[in-house]
């Protein structure tokens, strides 16, 4: 049994992780601004050595970690996260580059509270490897989306979307810097937005309401200093 000590007018998230952190470490310093409407309650990894749980420590989120390598299957190993996330009083799961495939089970249980984090302009390049394919297409722009999550991979009503130009020496390392910035800006706003309820589900798609979009769409390359536009 986890041993939480929360301020239960917050909505208790949990980031389910299987690296680094830097998008969890994100969400807990949003969690952690005197007005947040969420905290993070709980971390998870499916991985012992995960660079997250050292983030998590260091913040005093409690954390756990379960192996599914030590579970016969998927099912097994996502009933052990459900029963966590549970017992924790968990409303809302992000997954923040947690490297495992769920199931439609676990999927369907969290339907609408469960978010992820992608590094592409969904629905283009999704799966995994997505700078290296950006910079194979050749797009000139490049991103982040953070989107419910529904059964099939990378799917799912979007929230947020974040944009990086892509310049022309990038390589894959630049872009994903770049691209990691915004995330770490997207994630935190998609979260809010849901749970504050100014995003809301209509048809499918996620309604924002009093968010600021963008004004200005622009182009890359910028036609104005060469072309007479
Ligand atoms: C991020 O790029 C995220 O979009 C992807 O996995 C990466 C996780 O990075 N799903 P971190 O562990 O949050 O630093």
């Amino acid at each position: 049994m986890v041993d939480l000590d929360l301020d239960t007018s917050r909505t208790h998230v949990a980031v389910l992780i299987s690296g680094r952190g830097s998008n969890l470490k994100a969400l807990i310093e949003a969690g952690q601004r005197p007005e947040a409407p969420f905290d993070i309650a709980l971390v998870i990894s499916n991985r012992p050595g995960a660079g997250g749980l050292g983030v998590a420590e260091a913040a005093g989120i409690p954390s756990l970690v379960i192996d599914h390598k030590t579970f016969d299957g998927r099912e097994p190993f996502e009933r052990a996260l459900d029963q966590k996330l549970n017992e924790a009083g968990v409303r809302l799961v992000c997954l923040a580059g947690f490297m495992r495939l769920l199931t439609p089970w676990f999927v369907e249980r969290w339907r609408d509270r469960l978010l992820n984090i992608h590094p592409s302009l969904l629905p283009a390049f999704k799966g995994l490897d997505t700078h290296a394919r950006a910079l194979e297409a050749g797009v000139r722009v490049h991103g982040c989306t953070v989107h419910l999550v529904r059964a099939e991979l990378d799917d799912g009503p979007i929230l947020v979307q974040g944009t990086v130009p892509v310049l022309k020496d990038d390589t894959e390392g630049s872009l994903a810097a770049r691209v990691l910035e915004v995330e770490h800006q997207a994630y935190p706003l998609a979260l809010d937005l849901i749970v504050t309820g100014r995003a809301q589900l209509v048809d499918g798609r996620m309604a924002v309401d009093g968010a600021k979009a963008p004004t200005i769409c622009w182009t890359n390359p910028q036609g104005s200093d060469d072309l007479d536009l």
